[in-house]
């Protein structure tokens, strides 16, 4: 398998192919992900809580990041691989240059993800002109729960506009690519469409270009309560790599997620 750059992840989004993203956090996972034709693969510091036994992710180092990311690397032979900026890696431009540098160059990833609207405007476009790709976040901020819990956002019309300026920033800064976690399917559809980017959803609806979900999830093997918007693909397969592939054929033919999966 030919391995994916960032102008066949745009090819796909300009022909309207969902693109299909999933966390993984080993090489071994790495490497079932990746066969099963998974587009993009988020080395996420969701890994705080899922593998580490954290309940936030805000525990999570960029050594750690750095580490997983490598091994990911080692077993991923074809997907594309986003690593995740933990908490106060991005609190300002240098720390966020320095951490990119170190995901890229020592750990292999291809993109790196951070979280916020207005306040990594100047981070993404320094990134950017450093010729890194560079993924936004909005919606639920995993690493700003301890101000604002975990809730949906932009319900209201006025968050909702504040959200879908922040995402037009966030482009014209640079981002190639925007991950909506927990957003009203309406508001998650104006905002792919006034894009011109990729946005990958997580408890956002149908109508974006892609969906990522926490391996952990989709395995049944989140301990605890398992978000609404995901769904455990290993109940009705017979093996982890089946699961896996049901996965990436629900995300590409629109049958993931459905109505039972709306959180807004
Ligand atoms: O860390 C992570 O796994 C993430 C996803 C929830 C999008 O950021």
């Amino acid at each position: 398998m030919r391995k994916t750059t960032l102008s066949k992840l745009k090819k796909l989004y300009r022909e309207g192919e969902k693109i299909a993203a999933m966390t993984a956090y080993d090489a071994s996972f790495a490497h079932w992900v990746s066969d099963a034709g998974m587009d993009v693969i988020l080395v996420g510091d969701s890994l705080g809580m899922v593998v580490q036994g954290h309940d936030t992710t805000l525990p999570v180092s960029l050594d750690e990041m750095v580490y997983h990311t490598k091994m990911v690397q080692r077993g991923n032979q074809q997907a594309w691989c986003i690593a995740d900026l933990p908490f106060m890696a991005d609190a300002t431009v240098d720390n966020a240059l320095e951490a990119s540098a170190r995901l890229m160059k020592q750990a292999g990833a291809n993109m790196v993800k951070l979280e916020g609207g207005r306040r990594v405007l100047p981070i993404v476009e320094a990134l950017s002109d450093l010729g890194i790709p560079v993924c936004g976040h909005l919606g639920l901020l995993p690493q700003s729960v301890e101000k604002f819990g975990y809730h949906v956002k932009g319900k209201d019309r006025n968050s909702a506009d504040r959200l879908l300026e922040e995402a037009l920033a966030l482009q014209e800064a640079g981002i190639e690519m925007l991950v909506l976690e927990c957003v009203p399917s309406v508001l998650a559809a104006e905002i792919t469409c006034k894009l011109s980017i990729p946005v990958i959803g997580i408890g956002s609806g149908q109508q974006v270009s892609g969906q990522v979900l926490v391996l952990h999830d989709v395995l049944g093997l989140t301990v605890g309560k398992t978000p609404k918007f995901s769904k455990n693909f290993l109940q009705e397969s017979a093996s982890v790599q089946a699961a896996i592939n049901a996965y990436v054929a629900a995300v590409k033919n629109g049958s993931f997620p459905d109505a039972s999966h709306e959180v807004g």
